[in-house]
């Protein structure tokens, strides 16, 4: 009990972009692996290695400010567009419930079957934090609700249903997965609801449609992402399209949460230069469209940037939308490589080990605006209330494949160009 009070306050104090979960109700267990059907049979869950699926992902940092893919939910298949969330787990859609708060047109909601996951399923449990452990009878319906820093919250039933997922191998399986039927949805203050059906949950965590993926022996619980600089990028589960080599590997610090990828310590370096900035422990959140420090990290590296901008053409410019920090020449600014060179590389130094470092160039950390004037990609996590987390959100991640390899508790990342599918 004392273990997962602690977890709930880790929980809220992260709040931060695309995170997690409260309440439900559950206990006993549910045995997924006996729902599989592969064409009919079903497949051990043994030592094979698994297969694995890659999906073309649509967005951008800026302006869209999500990445996102579509899947395939239900027999016959209903398509959905979901953002691609390493922060969270549970992975749910708009549902025709009736709805609060759903955004997409009546025939774009999931419509429940009788399909409702039973609140005695481990599953459910899963998705609950422990603020509500009853469980009137064990076949009642698993209610939860998540909480988002950015987005809000939602409140749905967990429900399962066939996932139709084509594999590189050319295998097409229907796996039965759980997932939430989000009935009622809660944006926060000024922003607006997200765009898409629902939220794609890829985190650590039990829920997580990997780990359910895991548990029927049709993928490793391996993913990762690459997402353009420019537009889109892919999606993959498994790990057979990694490259035997040339990947730089961090381990995931244990024991920190059960969803986040938290990874550290790191130090980080201006120009190639320690900064003094030692000891961040980093959370790699996909949900997040840029990046968060702690506040007094934040100052350091602003004052680090606004020292070296001084004597060089660039002048403050007007905040755009999420962005306070922004610049401009005396001509609107027509791509970030004109004003690179008026910028220092960043490098986060993961000082657990020789040479495992994320370079971070200028256009990994700005962002060119509509407008013509570059802002800072990042931001003051402390103003989000979170004061012991750095999260590297994807503005950091573009153009390499970021990879979440929960088999071997790493997390790795190369520089590709992400505009091109791999070959499987
Ligand atoms: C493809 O991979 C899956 C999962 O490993 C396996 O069950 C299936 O038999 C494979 N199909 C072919 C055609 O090899
Ligand atoms: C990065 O960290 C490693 C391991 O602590 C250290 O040996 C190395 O000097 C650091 N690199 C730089 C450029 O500071």
């Amino acid at each position: 009990m004392e273990k997962k009070g602690k977890r709930i306050v880790s929980l809220v104090m992260m709040m931060l972009l695309f995170f997690i979960v409260i309440a439900a109700n559950f206990q006993g267990c549910f045995s997924a692996a006996s729902q599989t059907t592969i064409k009919g049979k079903s497949i051990t869950p043994a030592n094979d290695r698994g297969g694995s699926a890659v999906f073309p992902v649509t967005g951008n940092v800026y302006p869209a400010g999500h990445y996102s893919v579509i899947l395939n939910i239900g027999n016959p298949p209903k398509a959905f567009d979901l953002d691609i969330d390493t922060g969270s787990d549970l992975t749910w859609v708009q549902c025709d419930a009736p709805c609060t708060g759903c955004t997409k047109p009546s025939d774009k909601l999931y419509n429940p079957k009788n399909n409702r996951v039973p609140c005695s399923s481990s599953l459910c449990q899963a998705v609950s934090t422990g603020q509500n452990y009853n469980c009137d009878t064990p076949a009642d319906q698993c209610d939860y609700e998540v909480q988002y820093a950015d987005l809000g919250s939602s409140l749905g039933v967990l429900l399962s249903d066939y996932f139709p997922l084509r594999l590189t191998n050319s295998s097409l399986l229907q796996p039965r997965i759980a997932f939430g039927c989000g009935y009622d949805q809660k944006y926060l203050g000024p922003h607006s609801p997200p765009d898409t059906a629902g939220i794609l949950g890829l985190g650590r965590g039990k829920a997580s449609i990997l780990s359910q993926l895991r548990t029927l022996g049709i993928t490793k619980n391996v993913v990762g992402h690459c997402f353009s600089r420019v537009e889109g990028g892919y999606l993959f589960f498994g790990d057979r399209l990694l490259p035997p080599s040339g990947i730089t590997w961090t381990p995931m610090l244990r024991g920190s949460s059960d969803t986040l990828y938290s990874s550290g310590p790191a130090e980080l370096l201006f120009g190639g230069k320690p900064t003094g900035i030692r000891a961040l422990k980093l959370i790699f959140d996909s949900g997040s469209s840029y990046t968060y420090f702690n506040a007094q990290v934040y100052k350091s590296i602003l004052d680090l940037v606004r020292k070296d901008l001084s004597g060089k053409p660039l002048k403050d410019a007007p905040k755009e939308k999420a962005l306070p920090v922004c610049w401009k020449t005396a001509k609107p600014i027509k791509s970030i490589f004109d004003v690179k060179s008026f910028f220092k590389p960043l490098t986060i130094n993961f000082t657990n080990a020789k040479n495992v470092k994320l370079q971070l160039a200028p256009e990994d950390y700005l962002i060119l605006t509509k407008d013509g004037n570059v802002c800072l990609g990042i931001l003051n996590g402390g103003e989000q209330g979170l004061e012991n987390f750095n999260v590297i959100g994807d503005i950091f991640m573009q153009d390499r494949v970021v990879v979440y390899d929960n088999e071997r508790q790493q997390i790795g990342w190369f520089s590709t160009n992400c505009n091109r599918l791999p070959k499987s």
